[in-house]
């Protein structure tokens, strides 16, 4: 069966609802959409509501499509019910490969035929997942940002058994939803993003084991240094002006050779007791006394800010033709 036209999109599905399946349903309320959603944990419904809650001042700074009301989230008692009328599914159960064989599967048997089902797995290859299903053609993957409703990027990607045509329909899709969307044409672990942000992150868990950083030099690292320019500039194109008027051409004859010198561990850490302990007191340090609940308000305030300098609130986007 043909799926749904990407414009014409007006029910989602979204089956697990902790972090990014919660924030999956924030966005898609705020875009106008009819939202079920599914997740067998016994207080889920109530985590899911909060998180829409706290979500929604930051949805509606941002403007909310014309309809959006968080009245129209159903929460459905089976996974059955929540995909039964989909025109979408989005997967965002825990980040373990049997429990995504199964739960895909189980979704491919249960949603109506054609319509496009997608994972937000941090790294797991679709052609690994799709193992059980049957309609696994129309399984492809959607990776997501935290928090989906503010972090533009989804990385679209299928398997070996994922149709071309659920590889569009689905960047399509995404693109209509108001997200910003890279799609690949080959699996690469952890995509792209993932892939820069686990080397980034596995050098920081380096240092803090080494005793050669505090978790807050970390962060003040990059939100003082780096991580201001990769705002609204890649780390590719702000290399190319460290060059200055040679450009990426004299960066790379000039500081290609320190690429060999050895700045970074390129093993993975040993996660023992103190450098996890180590890096959790980090945090709670860092926190200074603010909650999480302070902190994912404040996080959000400062991606609507960056989005808006930077003229990338959704309005701004669509006036500049993007
Ligand atoms: N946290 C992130 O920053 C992030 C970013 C991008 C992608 N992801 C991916 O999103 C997915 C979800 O991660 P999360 O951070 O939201 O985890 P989470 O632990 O916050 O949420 C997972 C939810 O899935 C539910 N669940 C458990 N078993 C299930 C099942 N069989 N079927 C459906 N739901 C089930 C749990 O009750 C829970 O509410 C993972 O694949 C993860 O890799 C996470």
């Amino acid at each position: 069966m043909t799926p749904t036209e990407p414009e014409n999109v007006r029910r989602v599905a979204c089956v697990g609802a902790g972090v990014i399946g919660g924030g999956w349903v924030a966005h898609f309320l705020a875009r106008g959409y009819d939202v079920t959603a599914w997740d067998p944990a016994p207080d889920a419904e109530l985590r899911l509501r909060r998180l829409v809650d706290a979500a929604w001042p930051a949805l509606t700074q941002l403007g909310l499509a014309d309809g959006a009301s968080t009245d129209r989230l159903t929460v459905t008692a089976t996974l059955e019910e929540a995909v039964t009328d989909a025109q979408f599914v989005q997967e965002s159960a825990p980040e373990k490969l049997d429990l995504k064989r199964d739960l895909l599967a189980r979704l491919d048997a249960a949603t109506p035929p054609g319509v496009v089902i997608a994972s937000s797995t941090s790294g797991y290859p679709m052609t690994d997942m799709q193992t059980d299903a049957e309609g696994a053609g129309r399984l492809v993957v959607g990776h997501p940002f935290n928090p989906p409703y503010l972090i533009p990027l989804v990385e679209v990607v299928g398997g070996e058994r994922t149709s071309a045509e659920a590889v569009a329909w689905a960047s399509r899709f995404y693109e209509v939803a108001g997200k910003s969307v890279i799609t690949m044409d080959r699996e690469v672990p952890g995509f792209i993003a993932n892939r820069l942000q686990e080397a980034l992150w596995r050098e920081a868990l380096h240092m803090v084991a080494n005793g050669e950083a505090t978790v807050k030099e970390i962060d003040d690292s990059i939100t003082e240094g780096p991580g201001l320019r990769w705002a609204f500039m890649g780390p590719m194109l702000t290399f190319a002006l460290a060059g200055g008027e040679g450009g990426m051409a004299h960066m790379l004859d000039h500081f290609g050779p320190s690429l060999k010198s050895p700045w970074t561990r390129l093993e993975a850490p040993e996660l023992d007791k103190a450098l996890y302990d180590s890096v959790v007191a980090g945090c709670d340090d860092a926190a200074a006394g603010r909650t999480i609940a302070d902190l994912v308000a404040e996080r959000d305030q400062g991606v609507i800010d960056v989005l808006r300098a930077t003229g990338r609130l959704p309005g701004a986007r669509k006036e500049a033709g993007k």
